[in-house]
């Protein structure tokens, strides 16, 4: 059984004379253990889908599965949940930490023992334990946001959801949340994460989907979006600068030579007669020239606006 099932999701919005619609067909399916990044620009309808998703906003049309039970029919689906909203609105700001894993344990199904325990072991690994009776007004927003993880997690819910989990977080905090997302995991945990940080998501995520103007364009597996998005090509870098008789013989081969230090070579053949017109020069780096997610992602939206237009 799937951890989420999201089949054609719908969501309009009426404002004043005004008609949004915020998300058009999307269908989602994650399996334990693994990480969807759901990434798309601003108003693409990424929260709207998850608040379906999380039983927040009924969909006009579509429905969800949470490992099996439907979160808009059947309260057990959200004992199988857990989410990190954007701006840790699922926190109670004058109650400590430890007051809120036990409130919100118990309002996810454990008993009062149960979520102590929990709630102890998550602040213990979430390094809290020294703030466990400070009001969670009064921790740094680091602490509120790995809180906010802890209290999505105390009942061990089958799936995760984080929207923009790593917002307004330092470099440390953001390495914790990334270690802590491959953990939860491993773990079993299914999870379905936004994000605007591309390179984390491309860390982070088994699969992609990139959601315009609230359709879906693509989805497909990290590794297989990168392979279709890359060249076969290869960058050489060497240490020293090329003087002209080398440029001449490089460019001669088909290579392009940038900033007289760096060699572009789109046929991958070539490779070793222009590893000999180098040598014995010393190379800084050998790389085979991949697109980086950034650039997939821009690639794909503007083709998407292109087609809109
Ligand atoms: N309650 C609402 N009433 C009216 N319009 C809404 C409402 N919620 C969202 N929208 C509209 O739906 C569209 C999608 O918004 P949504 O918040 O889902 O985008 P998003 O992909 O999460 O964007 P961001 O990256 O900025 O967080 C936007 O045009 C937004 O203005
Ligand atoms: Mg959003």
């Amino acid at each position: 059984m799937k951890a989420l099932e999201a089949h054609n999701l719908n969501k309009t919005f009426h404002q004043r004379h005004q008609i949004i619609t915020a998300v058009k067909n999307v269908s989602l399916s994650i399996n334990s253990q693994e990480v969807l990044a759901f990434l798309g620009p601003n108003g693409a309808g990424k929260t709207t889908s998850i608040k379906m998703i999380a039983g927040l906003i009924q969909p006009d049309a579509g429905w969800v599965r949470i490992a099996g039970s439907d979160p808009h029919r059947n309260p057990v689906a959200l004992q199988k949940l857990g989410a990190v909203l954007e701006g840790n609105r699922n926190l109670y700001w004058q109650l400590t930490p430890q007051e809120n894993l036990e409130y919100f344990g118990v309002l996810k199904g454990l008993s009062r023992r149960e979520a102590r325990k929990s709630g102890l072991a998550l602040l213990e690994r979430f390094g809290l334990i020294p703030k466990r009776h400070t009001p969670v007004q009064n921790l740094s927003r680091g602490m509120q946001q790995k809180l906010a993880f802890a209290v999505a997690l105390v009942h061990q819910p089958q799936l995760l959801l984080l929207d923009e989990p790593t917002l307004g977080l330092d470099v440390e905090a953001t390495e914790d949340v990334k270690i802590l997302v491959r953990e939860i995991a491993a773990a079993g945990c299914a999870i379905l994460l936004t994000t605007h940080q591309l390179s984390i998501a491309e860390e982070l995520a088994d699969r992609i989907a990139i959601i315009q103007s609230g359709e879906i364009l693509t989805e497909l597996s990290t590794s297989e979006l990168i392979r279709q998005f890359s060249g076969t090509g290869y960058k050489i870098e060497v240490e020293t600068v090329l003087d002209e008789s080398h440029v001449i013989a490089l460019e001669n081969l088909g290579a392009v030579v940038q900033d007289t230090q760096i060699i572009h070579l789109s046929q991958p053949e070539l490779l070793y007669k222009i590893l000999d017109i180098i040598k014995p020069l010393p190379i800084s780096s050998l790389e085979k020239e991949q697109a980086n997610l950034t650039q997939i992602f821009l690639q794909i939206i503007r083709k998407g606006r292109n087609q809109d237009a």
